[in-house]
């Protein structure tokens, strides 16, 4: 089968579609033939290994010191069911469904997926390309905002990078949590982040972020263009700060709590089942809708890596996947 690998650590052009062995099936397995799978800033740090901040040895360590183990790319995909392991209860072939993996590969013709990992079906009103983008940004946002901010109705809300893949699905999330929204974006992207529901937008070109008045519950940075010091400025007493890149100066400011009546909170999301179950209900109540950038054919799968490294795209980045047996 075809599937997207590379064999050592470098810029878009490692990548490749090669030709390789299907995955084996276990009796608890569910086999996925794939027709869609994202490229997200997730695979774009573990093909580059270009781990953030503190994350740069333990990610190395993690994905291979001097060349990747794993040379299957791909984490987030959309599919339907081929076959079911034996003692496999929760879908039935011919289901339509969508997930993320931790492990790779999920940018191939077929995936071996865990039925209690971050999966659930396709709501009907998606196509597989935009299932395929969803999982990454929205599971971030949804437990960032709706579970470590516990954002509620009224309070504000900032969010920095509020056009990108992880962004986009935040001001939605926040939104439907009922919160006020002040997203901040390029110069091309404010009325993008104003159709997403943003209540109001920032050019982070013509605004110093150092001059914005404050006055926030929430900032949820997912740039890194905001430093602790400015987001102690930045915050209510007792707000809370959310990098979603962090290094040792968070740390450091987390450690010495140095946020008098200020929280930060450093975190790595985790793809659970339950967040998958919350997000399909969200996308089914027309609160949370796919933000798809642009959708790549497979075989152009090192463009789309390149487009998702430039930092701008807005939403979520897909590719086709095709079988060319
Ligand atoms: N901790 C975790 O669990 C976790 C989970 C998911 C993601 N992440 C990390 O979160 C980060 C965000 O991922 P993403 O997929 O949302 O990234 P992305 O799609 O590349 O989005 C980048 C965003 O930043 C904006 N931006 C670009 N240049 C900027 C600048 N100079 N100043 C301020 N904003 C700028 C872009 O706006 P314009 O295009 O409008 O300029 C866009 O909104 C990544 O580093 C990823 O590794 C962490």
């Amino acid at each position: 089968m075809k599937a997207l690998t590379y064999e050592r650590y470098g810029g878009p052009e490692v990548v490749q579609v090669t030709e390789v062995d299907p995955p084996s099936v276990g009796t608890s397995d569910t086999l996925i033939r794939v027709h869609a799978s994202a490229v997200n800033t997730g695979d774009w740090r573990i093909r580059a290994a270009a781990f953030p901040g503190v994350l740069a040895i333990p990610g190395r360590l993690m994905f291979g010191l001097f060349r990747p183990r794993q040379q299957r790319l791909g984490s987030e995909f959309a599919g339907v069911v081929e076959s079911v392991g034996t003692s496999a209860k929760r879908f039935k072939p011919g289901d339509r469904v969508f997930g993320m993996v931790s492990s790779g590969g999920a940018s191939a013709a077929y995936l071996v997926i865990s039925e209690t990992g971050a999966v659930a079906e396709i709501p009907a009103s998606l196509s597989f390309e935009e299932a395929a983008g969803m999982p990454f940004g929205a599971l971030c946002a949804l437990v960032f905002l709706g579970e470590y901010a516990d954002l509620k109705a009224g309070q504000k809300v900032l969010i920095v990078g509020a056009s990108g893949g992880v962004g986009a699905y935040a001001v939605q999330v926040a939104k439907a949590l009922g919160a006020h929204v002040t997203g901040v974006a390029g110069p091309d992207s404010q009325d993008f982040v104003a159709k997403l529901g943003a209540d109001d937008t920032i050019d982070y070109r013509r605004t110093d972020l150092e001059t914005l008045d404050g006055g926030y519950d929430v900032v949820f940075d997912t740039f890194g263009s905001i430093s602790p010091r400015l987001s102690r400025r930045l915050l209510v007493e007792g707000g809370l700060f959310l990098p979603l890149n962090f290094g040792m100066r968070e740390i450091g400011a987390a450690i010495l709590n140095s946020f008098r009546n200020r929280k930060i909170r450093l975190a790595v999301n985790e793809d659970r089942m339950n967040d998958m179950i919350r997000l399909v209900e969200l996308i089914e109540d027309g609160k949370l809708r796919p933000v798809i950038d642009r959708v790549y054919p497979f075989e152009e799968a090192a463009d789309a890596h390149a487009r998702v490294e430039s930092r701008h795209k807005r939403g979520s980045v897909v590719l086709k996947i095709v079988e060319m047996a």
